[in-house]
């Protein structure tokens, strides 16, 4: 009754094929690897109850004023010092932007920049959340293919040519060169550089997604891009969901102060500012250490569990399959034999008792239907074992 009341723009949000397979895994014993949740034995709950009574014993009129839509200048100035730390200097408050998650980060971000027509370069496959805010904005996109390093730098110098050729000069790169989610790779410093070298070489922005820069549990993190960037034409999202708990919704943007300037028009639209109360919350956790003391915490959490899952890939997986080794994250990604379809091996699976989210998801042209995600950070180490060996069982039966 209500469909043709709804404005167009709401096709975009029809439910995906997929996502109505996986719902069917509720409730049911199925071990489900499809999921993108953090480990919820990882979030701080004590520190954060003696925090969260501490704020309203003391400043309960700031926690549950209004606030300013950038965020509150002494939680920004905070995020000046976690920026320092992934080697993000010369900023100030002003170039930090406070978001509820960095979903909303990306949401503004997009609907800032990009109009109907616009190309886009996104990797080939990349977060689907963000692919989805982009194709609603309708755009032309280029897609570059990610290796097990990352995404093929060459292959991202020939596709702007071609397409700068054909009059569709990109405006923006959506790249995650960290711990990439789905893909679980991670660029070098020189392919960040190189890539940085072709945005300025042929003009276009660059949107650095690090929501796990964070989590890099085998050695050094690389720097950021925007720790890189000279001409200001990174724009950088974080996020305390991977690194605190996403149940906060707290995420934040570093960018040049003319940007931050439009993204307070923006949010003004939205949702007026990020709630005054768990910026608070997670300012004191930084203040007090919590989070000094989770990033460690979880990276042994995760870094155990990715373990486990590539250790029984490796015992239950056909020789035929590829997969990603992840430095950090909370994903692995595996390429099969070009005849398996995984979204139609899916229900299969399920019928056996494990479920994956199939990769063509995260493809902007749906392509990529021999490859699936696979999550180590939610299941019990049990799980992941079992999991696996279901999963392997079932591909050995399609080949
Ligand atoms: C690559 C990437 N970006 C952004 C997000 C959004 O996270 P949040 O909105 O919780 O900050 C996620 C969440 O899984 C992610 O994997």
């Amino acid at each position: 009754m209500f469909e043709r009341y709804l404005s167009k723009d709401t096709e975009m949000l029809r439910s995906s094929e997929i996502r109505d397979l996986l719902k069917l895994t509720e409730g049911k014993k199925v071990i489900s690897l499809a999921g993108g949740l953090p480990d919820p034995s990882t979030f701080p709950a004590e520190e954060i109850e003696k925090i969260t009574s501490d704020i309203l014993k003391n400043y309960p009129e700031r926690a549950l004023q209004y606030s300013t839509t950038s965020g509150i200048v002494d939680f920004r100035k905070e995020l000046v010092n976690l920026s320092a730390r992934r080697g993000i200097t010369g900023i100030n408050e002003n170039n930090i932007f406070v978001t509820v998650g960095s979903q909303e980060a990306l949401f503004m971000i997009f609907n800032l920049l990009v109009d109907p027509g616009d190309t886009v370069i996104v990797e080939m496959p990349t977060y689907l959340a963000a692919l989805n805010i982009l194709r609603a904005r309708k755009p032309n996109f280029i897609g570059v293919k990610v290796t097990e390093k990352g995404p093929d730098i060459d292959e991202l110098e020939r596709k702007v040519k071609e397409n700068i050729s054909n009059g569709k000069k990109p405006k923006l790169m959506y790249v995650i060169p960290t711990a990439q989610n789905p893909a679980g790779t991670t660029m070098s410093l020189e392919d960040r550089k190189r890539l940085l070298e072709i945005a300025e070489k042929y003009d276009f922005l660059v949107v650095e997604d690090d929501a796990y820069g964070f989590l890099v549990f085998e050695g050094e993190s690389p720097p950021p891009l925007k720790a890189l960037d000279k001409s200001g034409r990174v724009i950088y999202t974080g996020t305390f969901s991977k690194i605190l708990a996403p149940g906060l919704r707290l995420g934040w943007i570093v960018a040049s102060e003319e940007f931050t300037h439009e993204l307070e028009l923006y949010k003004q639209n939205v949702d007026l500012h990020t709630p005054t109360f768990t910026q608070m919350i997670a300012m004191e956790a930084i203040r007090r250490g919590v989070i000094d003391r989770q990033i460690p915490k979880i990276k042994e959490t995760y870094r155990k569990k990715r373990d486990v899952m590539l250790s029984a890939i490796e015992k239950y997986f056909p020789k035929t399959a590829k997969w990603s080794r992840p430095v950090g994250g909370m994903f692995v990604f595996t390429w099969l034999p070009e005849k398996i379809d995984t979204v139609k091996m899916l229900n299969e699976a399920m019928k056996r008792g494990v479920a994956y989210v199939p990769g063509s998801s995260f493809y902007y042209d749906y392509s990529g239907r021999n490859t699936m995600r696979l999550n180590f950070s939610y299941p019990s180490p049990e799980e992941l074992e079992q999991g696996i060996k279901i999963l392997g069982q079932t591909i050995s039966s399609y080949l």
